[in-house]
């Protein structure tokens, strides 16, 4: 059953939508309008986040819904905005098929972590998740190299020479981290930790954000779940639209950024 949406805050830098996605990017957010999206949709696998069980009945239809809200999302995107998509590890190819008709894909990324919940003892047990970084102009976007760097182990470790250069200079400390992220699952207790079953973690949010959007830009999530990219947004000093149809996890999103007790 389904809501029509409501704007259930709205301030200089953050508004939350409580309603359908797709209802709210049709009726709600002007076109060009947005800086960077980042969406995390239910993966077709089964969870239930409160009322709503994440399963189609096909993942032909999974792939249509998928494909409706991307397209808004892209429609939504500035002329030189950046997309991060999430999904599971069988649907990400129909999606990435999709989107690369409309978008430059430029990095397939994959966040590892440590363990899953469950261990496979007949097949190799899924560790990662993969997320596409697509741009709608691959000559002008936003990448903040300088913001996101980490520690390069040939140069900060090994303290080698690079001879190919002249003169010989010793390698660089740090550098622009590749497409394999390892940042480890929020689990209960962590500092961070809400109640929501596939909240994901600030560090990986706060990476993207960094990377793909200045102070003060329109950043949109239209699966906010728990509410950790507008937190991250927040901090970080971005503008912030988020979506969520789950009227529990909308409150637990505005005491999460300090809008309610
Ligand atoms: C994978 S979770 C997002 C998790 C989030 N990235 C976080 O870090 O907490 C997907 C969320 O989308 C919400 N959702 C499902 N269908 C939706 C729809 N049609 N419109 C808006 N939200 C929806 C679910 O309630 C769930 O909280």
């Amino acid at each position: 059953m389904s809501h029509p949406p409501l704007k259930v805050w709205e301030d200089a830098q953050q508004s939350v939508y409580q309603g359908d996605c797709l209802e709210v990017l049709r009726t709600a957010i002007p076109d060009s309008s947005i800086d960077l999206v980042f969406a995390d949709p239910p993966y077709n696998i089964g969870k239930r986040f409160g009322t709503f069980s994440d399963s189609w009945p096909s993942e032909a239809s999974y792939v249509s819904w998928c494909q409706q809200w991307l397209d808004l999302c892209v429609q939504k995107l500035k002329p030189h905005g950046s997309l991060y998509l999430m999904a599971s590890t069988q649907c990400m190819p129909w999606l990435d098929l999709h989107l690369r008709a409309q978008l430059h894909i430029l990095s397939r990324i994959v966040w590892t972590y440590d363990s899953s919940g469950v261990q496979a003892r007949r097949h190799f047990g899924s560790l990662y998740e993969p997320i596409l970084f697509a741009v709608k102009n691959p000559r002008h976007y936003t990448f903040n190299a300088e913001a996101i760097q980490v520690e390069a182990k040939t140069g900060a470790q090994r303290q080698l020479i690079d001879y190919r250069k002249n003169p010989p200079a010793p390698y660089s400390n740090t550098k622009v981290p590749g497409n394999v992220w390892h940042f480890s699952r929020v689990r209960y207790r962590m500092p961070e930790y809400q109640q929501h079953p596939t909240q994901k973690p600030e560090a990986l949010l706060e990476r993207i954000i960094l990377a793909s959007s200045q102070p003060g830009d329109q950043i949109l999530d239209p699966f906010a779940g728990s509410f950790t990219t507008a937190a991250v947004a927040q901090r970080l000093q971005r503008q912030m639209i988020s979506i969520e149809q789950n009227p529990d996890y909308v409150q637990a999103g505005l005491k999460r950024l300090g809008f309610l007790d």
